[in-house]
């Protein structure tokens, strides 16, 4: 299949290299991609947000799928324009992609179809916000509403500081204050064609940046899947109360929702609650899902891109578990420190069962050698037949990297290794 590939991340690196594994007879060009993504496929220079333009090259190159990694093509109306050329699309178009571009449409529609989730306010107004504050009480959880690439969102107990935040960006729309929920964090892919959904396997997200959750909320750190403490029947539970009746309302509203639904939950004792929506594949959740992942890659999503998610066989997870860890520059996320050398690498893959999906790296001049060009550098992933190994793998993987500043987290996947 001649596939393009949207994006410049880790993530875009892990779909490549799934779709590598389904078959190497692929023809994969990635716009823009990277130096790591560079190494194995083809790469091209083009505004990912400019659906015209992108449509005209995926036209002229005879494209059969375009997968859209990023969640800004997609607000953009990159899918949109891929769809009125006729070009099947993984991805939502722009007025879909609003469950993750808007927080405050995310939350209308998880209302109207009945969806678990946090009691919120949207405050337009600082009194408003104040108000709705005093409502929920500490901690505090305050969010922008729209696109803040992951730090749009502040939990909090000090009252200050949910205050400056809200104050920040209450001048770019409205501000979300939201009860906050107590609990572990899944996150759940869940493919649509605008009817069917089919859940992907579950994986688990750091989102700070320190160890034992503290610091600043980033991307994400690390990840780890599939999750051994979920309780039985949680998916099915997830896609019956969360994933089917948003997918209906979106339909329901004339704007279906094709690609992926990221589901963003948290496990309250009282039970599963939505924390976010994301119209698109995670990351680095994607890294641990997609390695695990036994079916074609590429089939599974040119179904859900042309209709017929309901007629493909339920995709295939191997038992084998995955974590996978960020490396983040100096300074990251507040203000990374870049074009340091990164050295190691092929020493970092030569442990068994481990795979590097680049991020923010460039070829160093003319050398064989990369250097980092941005906060998350690299992920490193390992594949392992329980956790303790896995875990062991990646930590290996990393020790023989060496990038001056570099930090990472050194607890990914530590509550699931017994
Ligand atoms: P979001 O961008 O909405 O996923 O928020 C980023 C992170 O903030 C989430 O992964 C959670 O760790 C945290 N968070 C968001 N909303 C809440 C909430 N209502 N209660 C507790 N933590 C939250
Ligand atoms: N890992 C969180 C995200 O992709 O939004």
């Amino acid at each position: 299949m001649k596939i393009l590939v949207i994006g410049s991340g880790a993530r875009e690196h892990a779909i490549v290299n799934a779709l590598l594994r389904d078959s190497t007879a692929h023809e994969i060009v990635v716009a823009p991609g990277n130096a790591g993504i560079h190494d194995v496929v083809e790469t091209v220079s083009i505004d990912t947000t400019d659906g015209a333009l992108i449509a005209e090259y995926a036209s002229e190159q005879n494209i059969e799928l375009v997968i859209v990694g990023p969640e800004a093509p997609l607000v953009a109306g990159v899918a949109d324009e891929l769809r009125k050329a006729g070009i099947p699309v993984f991805g939502p178009d722009k007025a879909a992609a609003q469950l993750e571009g808007s927080k405050d449409f995310a939350k209308e529609i998880m209302n109207a179809a009945r969806v678990p989730t946090g009691r919120s306010v949207s405050a337009t107004t600082m009194a408003d916000v104040e108000s709705a504050l005093d409502e929920f009480g500490a901690p505090y959880v305050v969010k922008a509403d729209g696109l803040a690439a992951g730090k749009g969102v502040l939990v909090t107990a000090d009252r200050k500081a949910a205050h400056d935040h809200a104050a920040f960006f209450i001048h770019q729309g409205a501000v979300l204050i939201e009860e906050f929920l107590d609990g572990q964090e899944v996150s759940l892919f869940v493919l649509s064609d605008g009817d069917a959904v089919v859940p992907l396997s579950p994986a688990q997200d750091y989102k700070r940046v320190f160890d034992n959750d503290e610091g600043p909320n980033t991307g994400g750190m690390g990840a780890y899947s599939p999750l051994p403490w979920l309780p039985e029947g949680f998916v099915d539970e997830v896609i019956e109360t969360v994933a089917q009746p948003t997918i209906r309302e979106m339909s329901r509203r004339g704007i279906p929702f094709v690609g992926l639904l990221y589901c963003g939950l948290i496990v309250t004792p009282i039970g599963v609650r939505v924390i976010e929506f994301n119209a698109r594949f995670g990351d680095p959740e994607t890294q641990v899902v997609l390695e695990r992942l036994e079916s074609s890659l590429a089939e599974l999503l040119l179904a859900t891109a042309t209709g017929r998610l309901a007629s493909v066989a339920e995709p295939v997870f191997s038992d084998d578990v995955a974590v996978t860890v960020v490396l983040a520059s100096e300074g990251y996320p507040e203000s990374p420190v870049t074009g340091r050398p990164i050295l190691g690498l092929a020493d970092a893959l030569a442990v068994p069962g481990i795979s590097i999906a680049h991020a923010a790296t460039a070829r160093d001049g003319d050398s064989e050698g990369f250097v980092s060009t941005g906060g998350r550098v690299l992920t490193v992933i390992a594949r392992g037949a329980d956790f303790v190994d896995a875990r062991r793998r990646v930590y290996l993987a990393l020790d023989r990297i060496t990038l001056e500043g570099s930090h990472f987290r050194t607890d990914i996947a530590e509550r699931v290794a017994r």
